[in-house]
């Protein structure tokens, strides 16, 4: 008997992106679509809720159109809608809701609300649907740093966090300081490039604390004094100047990263590891990552560059995961802005 394959539509909008995917069982992703509202928040350096909710409802269903246009794809030929249930903004994961439950209402198929982070920490299965559990997996975004053991879907347990700002927070506030636009971590990154880290070195927070914990405020903090330092307005006219500095707050981060994560496999004897969030998209972390990976046989996996950050894509695989835990007539408001990863 063959077996049917069953087609998960993913909703994804827990923050300042709505993105869309249509995931089968059987084929993998059927398509995906994207639509970024940094330009209309970079005016005001950094995410405004409000703003955000009122963006997503205007792009949620023609971004859904368009992928079944795109696709061909029968609307009622859906099995089940995923959305992001949380962490998120309360009014921009409503919208997510409302849609995914409305639309579910409509075709008469079932509804599942997905963590954001399981999400993004199984987003690596897009691209290697062979991938192993049990496995370690960073996840380095805006808004998290955490090192997970993931014993199989469903199973994780939480090995260390951030005490303070997330490393893509990190990033991104560096960044501002450098002058460049909202949200700067990939700016930042790109400017790292044409930089020197031995120019001005600046500390590697909780390298050596013997734990899994990470704190990069302090790191913020000390560019921030680096740059009154050598004076602003020196700096910002200054290219070479501002890439040194990018450059050694890179490395800085990525250092702290690559350590922790290998001390993390070595404890829990764990010989896989998947980088996921938007920070995995930094090639600097990476290389470091690969380098040590590879003298110690530690495979690594990472989701494509276009799914490190929030897309809809890895929220409809991970419906497609627990399809099985769709249910219809559910709840159309359920959504948890605050959702702790476990179990
Ligand atoms: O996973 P994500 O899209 O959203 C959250 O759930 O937070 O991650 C966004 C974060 C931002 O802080 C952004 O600056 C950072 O990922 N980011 C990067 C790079 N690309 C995105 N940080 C460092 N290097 C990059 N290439
Ligand atoms: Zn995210």
């Amino acid at each position: 008997m063959t077996k049917k394959s069953k087609l998960v539509l993913g909703i994804e909008t827990s923050c300042d992106e709505t993105g869309v995917a249509l995931y089968d069982t059987m084929e993998g992703l059927k398509g995906h679509k994207l639509y970024s509202q940094v330009k209309l928040h970079a005016r005001y350096g950094g995410v405004v809720p409000e703003l955000a909710s009122r963006d997503h409802v205007k792009k949620l269903l023609p971004l859904v159109r368009d992928l079944l246009d795109e696709t061909r794809t029968d609307i009622n030929t859906i099995d089940s809608i995923a959305y992001t249930k949380g962490p998120g903004l309360s009014g921009a994961l409503l919208v997510g809701a409302t849609v995914a439950n409305a639309l579910g209402y409509s075709i008469k198929k079932p509804v599942i609300g997905v963590h954001h982070l399981e999400a993004h920490l199984l987003s690596p299965l897009l691209s290697n649907p062979n991938l192993n559990f049990p496995f370690i997996a960073l996840l380095v975004s805006g808004g998290h740093t955490q090192l997970i053991q993931v014993k199989d879907i469903g199973q994780y347990r939480l090995l260390g966090d951030t005490r303070d700002d997330a490393a893509g927070e990190a990033f991104d506030k560096t960044a501002k300081l450098l002058g460049l636009p909202y949200p700067g971590g990939a700016l930042l990154s790109k400017l790292a490039q044409d930089g020197d880290t031995t120019k001005y070195p600046l500390p590697k927070p909780m390298i050596k604390s013997g734990d899994l914990d990470f704190s990069f405020s302090g790191l913020k903090t000390a560019v921030a004094h680096l740059v009154q330092k050598l004076d602003i307005e020196q700096v910002m006219a200054s290219k070479t100047l501002k890439a040194d500095i990018a450059a050694s707050f890179q490395d800085s981060v990525t250092e702290v990263l690559t350590e922790k994560c290998f001390c993390a496999l070595r404890l829990e004897g764990a010989t896989a590891l998947v980088i996921a969030g938007g920070v995995g998209a930094n090639t600097e972390l990476r290389r470091k990552i690969n380098e040590r990976a590879k003298k110690i046989n530690v495979a690594t996996y990472y989701p494509p560059f276009e799914f490190c950050t929030d897309n809809g894509a890895m929220v409809a695989l991970v419906g497609a995961l627990k399809n099985s835990e769709a249910v219809y007539g559910a709840n159309p408001f359920d959504i948890k802005p605050r959702w702790l990863l476990s179990g």
